[in-house]
């Protein structure tokens, strides 16, 4: 099954000058929550070999911008601003991405980061979830109120503190799983939506929605 989605997805993303398989998460993903739209200030973290920053640059148009931050170089795409670093650097490459943002607000952060996976469940569960939580520290100093977060995490240990987290800092928080992450089984998208002016002392336990 794995096999059988990531082919057909890598195939469509050539035939449709993707670069990455990935970038049909996000169409279907904005598709349905309209996420994206002209003239907003977009951050991308993880954004190699930029998939999500094409499909986010097109939206916003050249009224808006994309900040796109990975470990890995990225070839350059227009509306689209790279820092290569890892988003653990505060003192470069967090300083770098404040400096360009300068006043702009952010309206929306996304996050399709990940480690390299090393097989071990335990270990990389550990890692996807530590990087979900370092978007959500840079998220919570770049975001504008009212602005929306999406990112990837792996179904598992960490993850219901982490939902916490993200309901303390958002409105509303939901499950997003796309049909091109259908082979994956334990990874999902969660998107906060609304970021509150002051974040909630205690997150709400409510149930998770994928509505
Ligand atoms: C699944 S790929 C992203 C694909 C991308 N959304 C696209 O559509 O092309 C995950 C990326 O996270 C990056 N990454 C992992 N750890 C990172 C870190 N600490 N800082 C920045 N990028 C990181 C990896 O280098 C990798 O390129």
């Amino acid at each position: 099954m794995r096999e059988h989605v990531n082919d057909f997805y890598v195939q469509q993303a050539k035939r449709e000058g993707y670069r990455s398989r990935a970038a049909f998460k996000l169409i279907e993903i904005n598709k349905r929550d309209r996420l994206i739209v002209q003239g907003m200030t977009v951050v991308d973290l993880g954004a190699t070999p930029g998939g999500w920053s094409q499909i986010a640059a097109g939206l916003v148009g050249s009224s808006g911008h994309v900040y796109a931050i990975d470990l890995l170089p990225m070839a350059p795409l227009r509306n689209v601003t790279f820092i290569q670093g890892s988003i653990d650097d505060d003192d470069n490459v967090m300083q770098q991405l404040r400096t360009a943002t300068g006043t702009r607000g952010v309206d929306l952060v996304i996050s399709d980061i990940s480690p390299n996976i090393s097989g071990i469940g335990l270990v990389d569960q550990a890692r996807v979830m530590a990087l979900a939580e370092r978007t959500l520290e840079i998220t919570a100093s770049y975001l504008k109120p009212g602005g929306n977060l999406l990112v990837k995490v792996f179904q598992g240990q960490g993850f219901e503190a982490f939902l916490r987290s993200m309901r303390a800092l958002f409105a509303e928080v939901v499950t997003r799983k796309p049909e091109a992450s259908r082979g994956r089984s334990n990874e999902i998208y969660l998107l906060g939506k609304r970021r509150r002016a002051v974040a909630a002392a205690a997150a709400p336990a409510l149930p998770l929605s994928s509505k």
